[in-house]
């Protein structure tokens, strides 16, 4: 087969990763007997630089007419003054709107290897971590009525939690599919003490979850989730949850991982068309320095193997390629610990690729 990819490299170490990422794609081509044809795109502050915009209408068709999007990061200093509708940012949310893109699944593992670098007691980590972040994309406070007004206390700024039942519907649903396919237990994060949004969000995965009798269904608020997060990990299986709740919670699961450098994303909608890219951000402060860790990415072209093009045996070979030069002590900057063997963005990418 012969899959198109769109190929966003986006800003500051995106690029760099992103460039290890297709190297390994294309050696899994060869093993396998497929082909991937990349047509790169701009999006986030180098889009702003070359044509004005952010994400420009040719990238939303470009994205629309792949099999898959790969992306790397948007956004750096260099941006950070802008206006909020022109800031690199908005090439990612814009996106995942255009493409309807409403389920972001992040698994957080952490690989026996990287003990070390986990921030957690030994006792807690136990046999290791695995958690899986299921995230709504498409709804809630990012994509809800905004603006600013004067109020007699000065100027005003508002947004807006607002979700449907169809919208809270089709992220459960994800979230059981994937539950199954694992530990069978789903926890439901909400503030449904506080917020009305969050009682509709509660009352419909409740509803849901009758069609799947076979998983547990739990709840939690947010603020107790945050904490049972790191006091107990081994509790969750898959965590799903708002936009804004899941932005937050993502980035904690993946501390607990050894380093925001090791986690992949999957964003999903309808069809098969994902968008797929690593959760950490364009790191501008390591940028062109062969210090990124390419290794999220790489495990997000794995993630689109697998959820977009049905390719499970090649997914499973990048994820033990992985595993393998992370067994052998190979780490980049942000897992180094003591007695490994540090390596550059390049030297990563090329250890994995001799793994394959
Ligand atoms: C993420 C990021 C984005 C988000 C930013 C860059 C807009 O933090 O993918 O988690 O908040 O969704
Ligand atoms: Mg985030």
């Amino acid at each position: 087969m012969e899959y198109k990819i769109a190929l966003l490299p986006g800003d500051g170490i995106g690029p760099e990763v992103i460039a290890q990422t297709t190297m390994v794609l294309d050696k899994i081509g060869m093993k396998y007997g497929d082909s991937f044809a990349y047509t790169e795109l701009l999006a986030g502050g180098c889009a702003i630089d070359a044509v004005g915009e952010p994400l420009p209408q040719v990238t939303i068709d470009g994205c629309l007419a792949s099999d898959s999007v790969l992306l790397g990061a948007v956004g750096g200093p260099k941006w950070d003054t802008l206006p909020g509708e022109q800031r690199p940012e908005r090439a990612l949310l814009g996106l995942r709107g255009a493409l309807g893109l409403f389920a972001n699944i992040r698994p957080a593992i952490l690989h026996q290897a990287l003990k070390e670098a986990c921030p957690l007691r030994e006792d807690i980590i136990g046999d290791g971590i695995d958690v899986c972040v299921v995230r709504e994309l498409t709804g809630g406070m990012y994509f809800g009525d905004r603006g600013r007004r004067q109020g007699d206390m000065g100027e005003e700024a508002y947004d807006t939690e607002c979700y449907s039942e169809v919208e809270v519907e089709r992220i459960a649903r994800t979230a059981f599919e994937i539950a199954r396919k694992r530990a069978k237990k789903v926890t439901s994060v909400d503030k449904a003490n506080v917020l009305e949004s969050s009682r509709l969000w509660r009352s419909v995965v409740i509803r849901v979850a009758k069609e799947y009798p076979d998983v547990v269904l739990d709840h939690m608020y947010v603020d107790n989730a945050s904490m049972q997060l790191i006091r107990d990990p081994h509790q969750f299986d898959v965590m799903v949850t708002t936009n804004m709740f899941g932005d937050i919670l993502s980035d904690e699961a993946s501390m607990i991982t050894g380093s925001i450098g090791m986690l992949p994303s999957a964003s999903l909608g309808e069809g098969t068309l994902g968008m797929y890219e690593p959760i950490h951000g364009s790191a501008p402060d390591i940028a062109g320095q062969d210090r990124a860790n390419p290794i999220a990415t790489i495990l997000s072209a794995a993630m689109m193997l697998r959820f977009s093009f049905g390719q499970e045996q090649a997914a499973d070979s990048i994820e033990k390629a992985v595993t393998q030069v992370l067994a052998q002590g190979y780490r980049t900057g942000d897992i180094m610990s003591s007695g490994m063997k540090l390596v550059g963005t390049k030297e990563m990418g090329q250890l994995i690729l001799a793994a394959i």
